[in-house]
């Protein structure tokens, strides 16, 4: 990702300069610029008959012999602008330079979004920088030119002091964004439960405590739902505890965040069709997230204590594998009917739930999983899901995801759903009778999970752990949804 620095004086009146505007008004720096290059900026705007919509971008090359090029984008209607616009803008600022040769590019900002809550030269800094992300590490033969040459942001303006202050926490977080993309990138021959513990293992250098259970101690802990789902791999399965005490007393109970971590689903032997199977790599997008929000949390020493739990295992077809009519028992002692070895996240969370409870003692548990296609179906890639045994915990969430856009939306829990679930054989089965409310029942499934009324939410991030497509402040590919989300939810709530 490109680097964002600070800088208090005047934008320069030569090379490749930038400029977010409001609506499609030039502020101070946009009339200063304009009278440097004797109007063609305001000359430039009214031929493209530019109106100023959120992301509209104007680029004039060598307006006068002194300027290379100057990029002008707005923030969108003046009295809507807040930080999530401005981070917008930023991000189709660095869509549009990437586009060019130059390496450096200093930024004005004349649009002071009246709803922002934060400072604007920092949102925008922020913005460009998530949009700059690149997964290109096995790209061997791709030549200079077709990379991007841009490396560095410079903003200017008068309160570049506070700016700075102000991005450090985005920096942590856009670390942290950049390390949860790369994880749910990485192809599965690379990134499978054994590699992706030892990734998580390195994050003791920042100060966070890291517990890798091994096969030995998985079976002694008896999580045989988790353990039965990686049956048909030859990986042996993992259970990382990632925990970061920040709180001023040591000793309070922490907050958890649980993920699903099936780094490839097959669908085991109820097997998936072959055509965009490849997409299941990223099955542990929800786990990602929460090595992700931890990572985060310790850049940016949050007063809080929080333990983040991640099941890792891969969800394989084989001799071995655990067929359609078993039946597992799982940590908590509760028994599974395994109808739908493809059903398998909720397998593997059941145990985490359960080893988390019972290790950490948590006073809330939140659950990120790409867990149901059904989630797709009903709220597509725009929200993810909620469903919680507790509304002031889902309303939190909700607020977290509002404000760092990555919107959630409730779907309700409730009895009917969860005799849906009953087994005539075991305690359970992992699926529904019908394909109705695919993703209501794999939250109840989990539900069962939860001891002694502890506040629990689950958020189903299939349909937004991927982009399909470039977004203003993620490009196409892994999206890293929930780290933003969790970092807020603790930051708003829960940092003494
Ligand atoms: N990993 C999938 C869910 C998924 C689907 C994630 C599409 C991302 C995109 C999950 O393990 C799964 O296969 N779920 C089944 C459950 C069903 C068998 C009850 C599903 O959604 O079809
Ligand atoms: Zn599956
Ligand atoms: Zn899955």
């Amino acid at each position: 990702m490109i680097k964002a620095g600070f800088s208090p004086s005047a934008l320069p009146n030569s090379g490749t300069v930038a400029l977010i505007i409001a609506d499609n008004k030039l502020g101070h720096a946009g009339l200063a610029l304009d009278k440097a290059t004797d109007g063609a900026v305001s000359r430039a705007l009214k031929a493209q008959k530019f109106v100023g919509k959120l992301g509209e971008t104007c680029s004039l090359y060598a307006p006068t012999d002194k300027f290379e090029r100057i990029v002008i984008v707005s923030a969108g209607k003046a009295d809507k602008i807040d930080d999530l616009a401005l981070q917008g803008a930023g991000g189709c600022l660095y869509a549009a330079l990437s586009k060019g040769k130059t390496k450096k590019v200093a930024v004005a900002v004349d649009a002071d979004g009246k709803s922002r809550k934060h400072n604007a030269l920092a949102e925008v800094a922020y913005g460009a920088v998530l949009r700059s992300y690149r997964f290109d590490k096995y790209r061997t033969r791709l030549k200079d030119e077709d990379k991007p040459q841009l490396a560095e942001l410079t903003f200017h303006g008068k309160d570049a002091a506070a700016a700075k202050a102000a991005y450090a926490h985005y920096d942590a977080m856009a670390q942290a964004i950049s390390f949860t993309r790369d994880l749910v990138s990485e192809p599965p021959n690379v990134l499978y439960p054994e590699s992706y513990a030892d990734q998580i293992a390195a994050l003791k250098k920042l100060g966070l405590k890291v517990t890798v259970l091994g096969e030995p101690e998985i079976k002694k802990l008896k999580m045989g739902a988790l353990y039965g789902v990686n049956q048909g791999s030859i990986r042996k399965p993992r259970v990382v505890a990632i925990e970061w005490h920040g709180a001023k007393n040591k000793k309070d109970a922490p907050i958890a965040f649980l993920g699903k971590g099936v780094c490839f689903d097959t669908g085991g032997i109820s097997i998936k069709p072959s055509g965009g199977m490849e997409e299941m790599k990223w099955d542990m997008a929800g786990s990602a997230a929460v090595v992700g929000a931890m990572m985060a949390l310790a850049l940016r020493k949050a007063k809080v204590n929080a333990v983040g739990v991640v099941g890792l295992v891969e969800n394989m077809p084989d001799g071995n594998a655990q067929r359609p009519g078993d039946i597992v028992t799982s940590m908590s002692g509760q028994t599974i009917e395994v109808l739908n070895t493809d059903a398998e996240g909720r397998l593997v969370l059941c145990d985490v739930m359960t080893y988390a409870q019972r290790t950490f003692k948590p006073k809330l548990m939140v659950d990120l999983a790409t867990l149901t296609g059904a989630v797709i179906v009903a709220l597509g890639h725009e929200h993810a899901g909620v469903l919680s045994n507790n509304q002031k915990l889902t309303d939190q969430l909700i607020a977290a995801g509002k404000s760092t856009g990555e919107k959630l939306w409730q779907l309700p829990l409730g009895d009917a759903y969860h005799r849906d679930i009953d087994s005539p054989v075991a305690d359970m089965k992992n699926i529904g009778s019908a394909r109705e409310a695919g993703t209501i029942v794999g939250a109840v499934f989990l539900e069962r999970f939860v001891e002694n009324g502890t506040p629990w939410a689950h958020l189903d991030i299939a349909g937004t752990a991927w982009a399909y497509k470039d977004q203003p402040t993620c490009p196409k590919g892994a999206s890293a949804f929930g780290v933003k989300l969790l970092d807020r939810f603790v930051a708003d709530n829960f940092e003494d």
